[in-house]
């Protein structure tokens, strides 16, 4: 469903992505691992346009993506809760959930209704602005508005960073949920035991590519790449 086939991306003079390749079939969570500043963000910036890669190639449901505009990628079925949880300060939570639908115009099963009944702290928050909310609430937000683009992905940039433990295990509650419900997710995050609790695949990333891909099963019983890889 989501292809990306060796991309190359740069920051002016200095080169972060070697060669990228990541695929995730309908239905599938993926999670993609690595430490800090190991290309992860610019690898999902690239995918949604946010970042223009200088090589590459990007296929979503078999159309040819590769360059296309932020627009056209959320239009074709991804949807990204971004790092650092960017939402409209100066919207309501439920203002700010509906612009973000209204962008898309996809159809689904997401609407205020089903995103009020997965967060249900949302629904209690709806007139609040986006700048009261606590981080936890935040996120839940965040998560709301990709969702409510009805998208075939999903896609998560460390949506559980710098989150209280209790709040982060409701994050965690919600991607198996929705992992249960067959909803395609590809997460970036460091908590690797959590991961596995709903990941069926993993890519490990150092600077710029792939250096390990494996189910979850493999993963924990390689510690070997968990010490090499994944350790601050
Ligand atoms: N906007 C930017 N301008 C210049 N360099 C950047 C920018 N964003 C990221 N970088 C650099 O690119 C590299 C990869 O960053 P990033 O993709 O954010 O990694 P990760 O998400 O794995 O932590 C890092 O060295 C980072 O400093
Ligand atoms: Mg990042």
């Amino acid at each position: 469903m989501l292809l990306i086939e060796d991309m190359h991306a740069a920051y002016g003079e200095s080169r972060v992505l070697f060669g990228m390749n990541l695929r995730v079939d309908r239905g599938e969570a993926v999670a993609m691992l690595g430490r800090n500043g190991m290309g992860k963000t610019t690898t999902v910036n690239s995918m949604f346009g946010l970042v223009r890669p200088t090589q590459g190639r990007i296929n979503i449901d078999g159309h040819d993506l590769s360059g296309a505009a932020p627009y056209r990628i959320a239009r074709a079925g991804l949807g990204l809760v971004p790092e650092g949880r960017i939402i409209f300060p100066n919207l309501t939570v439920e203002e700010n959930l509906i612009a973000t639908a209204r962008s898309t115009d996809r159809k689904g099963k997401w609407t205020l209704k089903t995103i009020y009944g997965l967060f249900p702290r949302l629904e209690e928050r709806r007139r609040n602005m986006g700048d009261q909310l606590s981080g936890g609430e935040q996120q839940m937000l965040a998560i709301g508005r990709a969702l409510m683009t009805n998208p075939e992905l999903i896609v998560l940039d460390e949506a559980t960073e710098g989150l209280a433990p209790i709040i982060r295990d409701q994050i965690w509650s919600c991607l198996i949920h929705l992992k249960s419900e067959g909803e395609a997710i590809l997460v970036i995050d460091k908590n690797v035991d959590a991961l596995c609790r709903f990941t069926d695949r993993h890519y490990v990333v150092e600077k710029g590519r792939v250096v390990w891909e494996g189910s979850s099963e493999m993963l924990r019983a390689d510690t070997a790449i968990k010490d090499r890889y994944l350790k601050v």
